[in-house]
């Protein structure tokens, strides 16, 4: 492999493109994936001012640096295992500052206290990154075949946990800018509002009972929670054609939705009590109309967008509310996975950082894939996130990516306007806490039938 300087920082968003998501042994290829990924969390940071970078809103948000840093940590710790006996790490302090939960790896800041960090300095992070990069070149120069085949899919994992961050650097900036009286836009939207045409009549696809395959099989990346795959049986059901929308909420919110403890969950009643929920998530009440905080601003409600920032205890509440119910996750995989066709739909790489109107009616087709599965909002499922049948963690440290969280968490699908392409699959298991908002997260119907 040549040597050649890192593309110099710009706000481009690149997408690495699907044939790199896992992009084999080829040193040039696992470069340029490496170069699209980095510099696109840099060009997220790019309408920042630096105090934007430090702010933490809440315990399950982390500041931008935060995010900048851990991300270069885990490339440091787990792929070029630096810190270890004779290796010196780039800094010997910032296993501390940004190891997040690995526990086998050591002690660390507890996460509600990483809005502390005012040093090191936003350019002390960005000179770690820096650090980071140069490391990961001249490994790829000169790792041999085995030491490059015993570390590339280390490699490729911490790729796609960085684009995880990715989104996550939008969500909890989002989170700490609404959380600002002068709501400051992070960056206008060039591309216009997307001119919808939703619609008044859901439609619905149904899916015959069937034994269905779950999870990941094949030689591409996936999360050890995608597998093993494994067979199911899924009863007959059908799915909504498209995602709920803030028009259909309304009339949810309008019905008194919020106030009739007949819709809701003992756990999610509490939880609207406690929290004083009367509406989604970045909604606002101003002089008698619905205002919702965005990226790029406080805007009008569009009533033919996806609703989105709910919790699960709100989609489930409207469902039952609508005489409908979540789908399982198994249900969501069967309609997503029915025709075969690679990832379409709202992502980051859209730049709209905002769900979008669905198709029109005329334009959905109801079989095989309802419209909106993919990008746009995070849909909750009615499934718990738990182990699937056979499940074993990663050996080691990384064995805690995943494993170690399947407890009280629900499971979510299909990406969000926030995620890279490259990043989802159809059997990808997001898993957030029932209560969770902050994330772009929906909801879809689904029914028996
Ligand atoms: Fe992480």
């Amino acid at each position: 492999m040549t040597i050649r300087l890192l593309e110099p920082r710009s706000s481009e968003i690149l997408d690495p493109g699907p044939i790199v998501s896992d992009p084999g042994f080829d040193r040039d290829a696992i470069w340029r994936y490496y170069q699209s990924v980095r510099r696109t969390t840099e060009a997220l940071c790019a309408p920042l001012e630096i105090e934007d970078y430090v702010v933490q809103s809440m315990a399950d948000a982390s500041p931008v640096k935060w995010h900048l840093a851990h991300t270069s940590w885990f490339f440091e710790t787990f792929v070029l295992g630096l810190g270890k006996s004779g290796q010196a790490p780039v800094n010997s302090q910032y296993a501390y500052l940004f190891n997040s939960y690995y526990n086998a790896v050591g002690e660390r800041i507890a996460r509600d206290r990483r809005g502390l960090l005012s040093r090191p300095t936003v350019a002390d992070v960005y000179g770690y990154r820096t650090a980071i990069d140069g490391k990961i070149e001249e490994f790829l120069d000169r790792a041999d075949e085995v030491e490059l085949a015993r570390v590339r899919a280390t490699l490729v994992l911490g790729l796609h946990h960085e684009q995880q961050h990715q989104e996550l650097i939008l969500t909890d900036l989002k989170h700490a800018l609404a959380g600002n009286p002068l709501r400051p836009v992070y960056r206008k939207r060039e591309k216009g509002a997307a001119q919808g045409g939703v619609s008044s009549q859901v439609g619905w696809a149904s899916f015959p009972a069937a034994l269905r395959s779950i999870g990941h099989e094949g030689d591409g990346f996936a999360f050890d929670n995608e597998t093993p795959r494994h067979p199911e049986h899924v009863a007959s059901f059908a799915l909504a054609d498209r995602l709920v929308t803030n028009q259909e909420f309304l009339a949810f919110m309008e019905d008194g939705g919020y106030r009739r403890p007949e819709f809701w969950l003992s756990d999610g009643w509490a939880a609207r009590t406690r929290n004083g929920w009367g509406a989604p998530l970045y909604w606002e009440l101003e002089g008698g109309r619905w205002r919702v905080f965005t990226l790029a601003g406080t805007q009008d409600l569009d009533p033919s967008e996806p609703v989105c920032h709910v919790s699960f205890y709100e989609a489930d509440a409207f469902a039952r509310w609508a005489g409908d119910r979540l789908a399982t996750e198994a249900e969501w995989e069967t309609a997503a996975t029915a025709d075969g066709q690679p990832p379409a739909g709202n992502f980051l790489e859209s730049d709209r950082l905002h769900p979008a109107p669905g198709p029109n009616d005329g334009a959905r087709s109801t079989f095989p894939r309802p419209a909106q599965l993919l990008g746009d909002v995070w849909e909750w499922t009615q499934s718990p996130y738990t182990p699937y049948p056979g499940f074993r963690p990663t050996a080691g440290a990384l064995g805690e990516y995943n494993g170690k969280f399947m407890c009280n968490q629900i499971v979510l699908r299909g990406g969000s306007c926030a995620t890279p392409r490259s990043h989802i699959r159809p059997t990808y298991r997001n898993f957030f806490p029932p209560e969770a908002r902050w994330q772009f997260s929906g909801i879809r119907l689904a029914r028996d039938v």
